[in-house]
């Protein structure tokens, strides 16, 4: 998909996009550089941060770095920004895209995965924005943007990560009344089901399984969720702040996502008698 948005529109700019090497945050650093942005890269997978920034620089005569970071490891982003400073000597946007859960009936996951994963999607992201806040953007002014989830109806079959995610999105709020006299930005992206990457890590047919409940009743692209994100990052979102914009089909107002089992009306609660009915010897008389 093309970009909507002037060629030259990004030049000169610097954006950190965390797992930017993969699915949706690939096509944000590939929109970016497109529109002239340099760009650095962020995630844990030293195999597949070579290939992409190599080929986003070659393909966009951009400047792209990968680096190699786990979100959730407070030394790994310091080192992260410190690298950017030096290179770029500024970070104009931060991407939040590297997350990642797994799906699993909540009574079945264990200390270890819950952890796992509010320590990805929660922690990695807090890390990412207060080091880019300390280290530059509170002197400078940035946008900062996360994706997130579509978590409004909370989210069954994913509890850790629903927790996480809304987190993020009271967070955003948070600091974009915290930050807005220093011209820091923050917003959120919420896809609905795309196919990416991501869904590499599901049992096969749940993508294509959950088209009947899409009001739209078709997945998304990583594209379309990029051109969400570049809206919020361009001149245009420049009086957005605090906000989440979904990008998923209309899928958080319509149809089931967790099939609930009939109620056994066995035993059910009576309605409670009237106190008259209860106490009939104080029933006042006509
Ligand atoms: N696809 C969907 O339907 C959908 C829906 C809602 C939300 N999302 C969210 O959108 C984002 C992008 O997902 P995607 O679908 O494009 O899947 P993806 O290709 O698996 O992307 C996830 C990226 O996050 C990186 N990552 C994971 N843990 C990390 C960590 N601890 N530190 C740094 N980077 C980390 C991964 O890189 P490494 O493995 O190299 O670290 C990977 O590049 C994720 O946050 C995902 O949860 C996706």
């Amino acid at each position: 998909m093309k970009s909507i948005f002037r060629s030259d529109l990004f030049e000169g700019r610097v954006a950190v996009v965390s797992g930017g090497a993969t699915g949706i945050g690939l096509s944000i650093a590939e929109e970016l550089a497109s529109l002239g942005a340099n760009v650095v890269l962020a995630s844990r997978k030293r195999e597949r941060l070579v290939p992409a920034a190599r080929g986003l620089a070659e393909e966009y005569g951009v400047q792209v770095d990968g680096v190699v970071c786990n979100i959730r490891k407070r030394d790994d982003v310091e080192s992260l920004f410190d690298h950017t400073l030096e290179r770029f000597g500024k970070v104009d946007f931060l991407v939040n895209n590297g997350g990642g859960q797994f799906p699993a009936p909540a009574e079945s996951i264990k200390e270890k995965g819950w952890n796992a994963v509010i320590d990805t999607n929660l922690n990695g992201t807090w890390h990412m924005c207060q080091t880019a806040a300390n280290k530059y953007m509170l002197q400078h002014g940035g946008k900062i943007v996360t994706v997130v989830a579509d978590v409004e109806r909370g989210f069954p079959g994913m509890v850790h990560t629903g927790a996480a995610r809304s987190a993020v999105i009271n967070m955003a709020k948070t600091l974009a009344v915290e930050w807005a006299s220093r011209k820091v930005l923050v917003n959120c992206v919420a896809p609905g089901i795309i196919l990416s990457t991501g869904m590499h890590n599901y049992p096969p047919g749940i993508a294509e399984n959950s088209i009947q409940r899409v009001p739209l009743k078709r997945l998304g692209s990583c594209e379309e969720v990029a051109g969400a994100v570049l809206y919020l990052l361009s001149p245009v979102g420049d009086y957005v702040t605090g906000e989440t914009i979904k990008v998923d089909g209309g899928s958080s107002l319509w149809g089931e996502s967790w099939p609930i089992a009939d109620v056994d009306t066995e035993g059910m609660v009576e309605i409670p008698p009237w106190p008259e009915q209860r106490w009939p010897q104080y029933a006042l008389k006509e």
